[in-house]
């Protein structure tokens, strides 16, 4: 990882994405952006919102999220656009275009924050994302690296090294612009989805413009676009299990792992949790934010 105006990005995958995007991204004002650190949901968010606002577009039976991956169907901006990869030419994407990233929020061209655009942020608490990001950094990481200790992953994550990083600092910008734009910006937690799936993606619908109807609601189809993104039946699809996700080389089933709140406490020692409560204690005091 390399520095780059206060945070740590992978050179090749993340900065130089970041750099594109500051310099030649195009904002619409139809554009839905979907901002998260790394391992804080993006990829259910993704399926929800890709979900939602296509909703009388595609049949559950034939849905394009059963046999495609769904970052094959919502682009990272940092990771395929500036490649005008085979996914995603910008420029030619119809509107409504959805994009996600995990650029921090002083980093966010001035072209998406002062645009109409709804911006839906999700966070994690961190002992869970530290869990998930070093089982994930496993997996990708090129074979003839050494694999990386949790006792070392642990003391950079403390430092705040880590993608996109410092954690705290990520989610402490998006929380602070939420609380400032809170009609530009919705701040969701995972562990509020998770435990409270139906009241939230209610608020997903309607903060991207797009409630649900009565109808729907009775109908069954809110519950169709819950069940068709849970963890369950998008780790057990066959494009997830053995797909390969085509621009970064990567198996999908990566994305997928236990999908729980709470998993830290099947890796993390008592200090190790210890000490990131009081780093999160120190970094969100006063903020009114809390995990
Ligand atoms: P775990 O590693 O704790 O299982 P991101 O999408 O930001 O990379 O985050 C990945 C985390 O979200 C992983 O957490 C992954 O298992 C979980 N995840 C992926 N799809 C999910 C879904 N549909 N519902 C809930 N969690 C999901």
């Amino acid at each position: 990882l390399c520095q780059y105006q206060g945070f740590w990005f992978q050179p090749l995958v993340g900065l130089e994405g970041i750099m594109w995007m500051q310099q030649h991204f195009i904002s619409r004002p139809t554009d839905v952006y979907l901002i998260s650190s790394p391992k804080s949901g993006t990829t259910w968010l993704k399926a929800l919102l890709f979900s939602i606002m296509n909703r009388t577009r595609y049949d559950f039976s034939t849905h394009p999220l059963l046999t495609t991956s769904v970052h094959e169907c919502v682009p990272f901006m940092d990771l395929d656009l500036f490649k005008t990869t085979p996914i995603a030419d910008p420029e030619v994407l119809s509107s409504p275009r959805l994009f996600a990233t995990h650029i921090p929020f002083t980093l966010l061209p001035d072209s998406i924050k002062n645009s109409s655009s709804p911006i839906f942020y999700i966070s994690r608490n961190p002992k869970d994302v530290l869990v998930s990001l070093w089982q994930f950094m496993m997996k990708v990481k090129p074979k003839d690296l050494p694999p990386l200790s949790l006792e070392d992953a642990f003391e950079m994550f403390c430092e705040g090294i880590s993608p996109c990083g410092s954690y705290w600092d990520h989610v402490l910008g998006y929380w602070k612009a939420s609380l400032e734009f809170p009609s530009k910006i919705l701040f969701l937690k995972y562990e509020d989805m998770k435990e409270e799936p139906l009241l939230n993606i209610k608020r997903v619908a309607e903060f991207v413009g797009r409630p649900f109807s009565l109808e729907e609601e009775e109908n069954g189809s809110v519950q169709e676009i819950l069940t068709l993104c849970s963890f369950e039946k998008m780790k057990n699809l066959e494009v997830n299990k053995n797909g390969f996700y085509r621009v970064r080389n990567t198996k999908n089933d990566v994305f997928f792992r236990e999908g729980k709140v709470g998993d830290w406490e099947n890796h993390l020692t008592n200090e190790m949790a210890k000490r990131l409560d009081e780093i999160s204690r120190q970094k969100f005091q006063g903020s009114g934010l809390m995990f």
